[in-house]
């Protein structure tokens, strides 16, 4: 049973199309990567599945619902069971780490409660427990703006988490940071999908990361989902097809 089914996506910016007729079906626990050249539709995918813009025709079906019919508390409602995790971490930085985590719970809350920042004692200790799992429960009360880029980022995740997810979508989330920070930020990302089942749809910029952790790809090119499968089938003729031929070799592991 799919948890997330795309139909002939489009999306229209005025008079150029930045997604063209997208199908493909993601399964319940699924870790798939999106991968694609600058300008070639990753992001819009994403905002599109989460309802930050509006498609322009086609039909994403999530947990069984139609997410493009959805309006006021329904379509509230369906966007706090998807995670999001972006490459610029979307942190308020003049607070801490537990109001940031927090903010993950405003989805479910009046706006009255959530300008108040009344949370139940529930939500509390959830948050903090989730802030031991990604490792962080020295840093409860820390600022956001003294934390390493790594750090941000797994404060990112605690959101995402605290929303109950189904599904975590990733925006590029390692491309600002080191190496050895992404490959953390990767293996929190894998232990999630393993061990709580969350379904994780993550935009990556490097082909060997994808190939690495992802057990399924999505390719891109100018808009066309191009490639479809296993790591093990993305050879060099289908990086071509998704990067252009004179990507050369320098993508290539
Ligand atoms: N808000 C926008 N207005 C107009 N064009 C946009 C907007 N956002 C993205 N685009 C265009 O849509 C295409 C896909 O962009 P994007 O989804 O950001 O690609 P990617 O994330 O793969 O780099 C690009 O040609 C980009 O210039
Ligand atoms: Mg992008």
């Amino acid at each position: 049973m799919a948890l997330l089914e795309v139909e002939r996506l489009t999306k229209f910016y005025g008079d150029s199309r930045a997604l063209s007729d997208v199908t493909f079906k993601i399964k319940k626990g699924q870790f798939v990567a999106v991968i694609g050249p600058s300008g070639s539709g990753k992001t819009t995918l994403i905002r599109c599945i989460n309802r930050l813009i509006d498609a322009s025709d086609g039909s994403i079906r999530y947990d069984k619902e139609d997410i493009l019919a959805l309006k006021g508390a329904a379509l509230r409602h369906a966007r706090a069971k998807i995670g999001m995790i972006f490459q610029h971490y979307n942190l308020v930085y003049r607070l801490t780490v537990i109001e940031n985590v927090l903010h993950g719970r405003l989805g479910y809350k009046s706006s009255i409660a959530g300008v108040l920042g009344m949370y139940t004692e529930e939500e509390k200790t959830k948050a903090v427990e989730v802030l031991q799992l990604l490792g962080l429960e020295d840093y409860v009360y820390r600022r956001c703006d003294q934390l390493s880029g790594g750090q941000k980022q797994r404060v990112g995740i605690a959101r995402a988490l605290v929303q109950d997810p189904r599904m975590i979508l990733c925006d590029e989330p390692i491309s600002s940071l080191d190496p050895s920070s992404a490959k953390i930020i990767m293996d929190y990302l894998r232990r999630i999908q393993k061990d709580l089942g969350i379904t994780i749809l993550v935009n990556l910029h490097q082909v060997d990361v994808a190939k690495r952790y992802a057990e399924r790809i999505l390719g891109f090119n100018a808009g066309h989902l191009v490639f479809d499968g296993p790591p093990s089938e993305l050879n060099k003729k289908r990086i071509h097809e998704i990067y252009g031929t004179e990507a050369g070799e320098l993508i290539i592991d």
